[in-house]
């Protein structure tokens, strides 16, 4: 087991030769990532619970119940609740919508959709954040495999998150293979640090060079979520309620999320 005090003499040599690195407290501590840890495994028990109940014809508020129910069941918090006015526990968004999609009991899911629910779980004094796609009834196969890509999008994004690695890894691992499918990566959202609060630095882009941006250190924890689009990158937020980013073209829109801890030989999903 490397201790604190190694970690920090190699990331202080990192620094006098000018790499950008990560604060003190971007480093959780062992009680940290136990507790992060906790309230990953509800977040994840909160998924099952949808993808066990989704179905077409159900709303979306539908949804923001089962995730609801389902945290509190567990004794916890449903972070997105009154998030700087965020009305719902959960963002459900459809097809176009990219992300933030506000729960509403007037949209149906119908044959075909594809939906992101996105859970962040709070649990004495932790956050776990993960999101998952949902195909519901027959969706037809471009749709589909854009569903699937992004999934794989995720798995390399995390795959290339390894300890005196780069930041920049990541996105770069991503967005080659969405460009490689002829998608886009979205820009203007990002991963970020996730533990003591729901949204810490760093930001993660999914889109980046190898070799650069902050160092990865073990013990950091942070989500991984690309939204892949099919056609153009570019994006509005719907004026009608401010939070929900659609794609600027009306194509379709992916995401997957995990929350990974930065271990010594690589990485650990918390949100399996
Ligand atoms: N779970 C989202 C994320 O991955 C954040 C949701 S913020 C909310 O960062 F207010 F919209 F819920
Ligand atoms: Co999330
Ligand atoms: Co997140």
């Amino acid at each position: 087991m490397t201790d604190l005090a190694e970690i920090e003499e190699k990331i202080a040599e990192y620094a006098a030769k000018g790499y950008e690195v990560p604060s003190k407290d971007m480093i959780k501590t062992p009680e940290q990532i136990a507790g992060i840890r906790a309230a990953s495994k509800i977040n994840t028990a909160v998924l099952d619970a949808v993808a066990d109940k989704i179905k077409v014809g159900m709303s979306t508020d539908d949804i923001n119940t089962i995730v609801y129910e389902c945290t509190l069941s567990h004794g916890a918090i449903p972070a997105p609740l009154n998030y700087e006015g965020f009305p719902k526990s959960v963002c459900t968004s459809i097809n176009e919508e990219i992300c933030h999609g506000i729960p509403d009991p007037n949209v149906i899911l119908k044959n075909g959709d594809i939906v992101n629910v996105d859970v962040t779980t709070f649990y004495k004094g932790f956050y776990g954040d993960a999101s998952r796609m949902f195909m519901l009834g027959k969706v037809n196969p471009q749709k589909k495999n854009l569903v699937l890509i992004t999934k794989e999008c995720l798995r390399r994004g995390v795959e290339s998150a390894k300890p005196w690695r780069f930041i920049g890894d990541i996105g770069a691992a991503v967005s080659a293979l969405a460009h490689k499918h002829g998608y886009s990566v979205v820009k203007e959202f990002g991963g970020h640090g996730v533990g003591l609060e729901m949204h810490e630095e760093p930001f993660i882009s999914h889109v980046g060079k190898k070799n650069t941006g902050m160092l990865l250190v073990p013990g950091m924890v942070f989500t991984i979520e690309p939204m892949i689009n099919m056609g153009r990158p570019d994006l509005y937020v719907d004026s009608a309620n401010d939070w929900t980013a659609v794609t600027e073209d009306g194509k379709p829109s992916a995401q997957w999320e995990h929350t990974i801890l930065i271990t010594e030989n690589g990485q650990e999903i918390l949100t399996y």
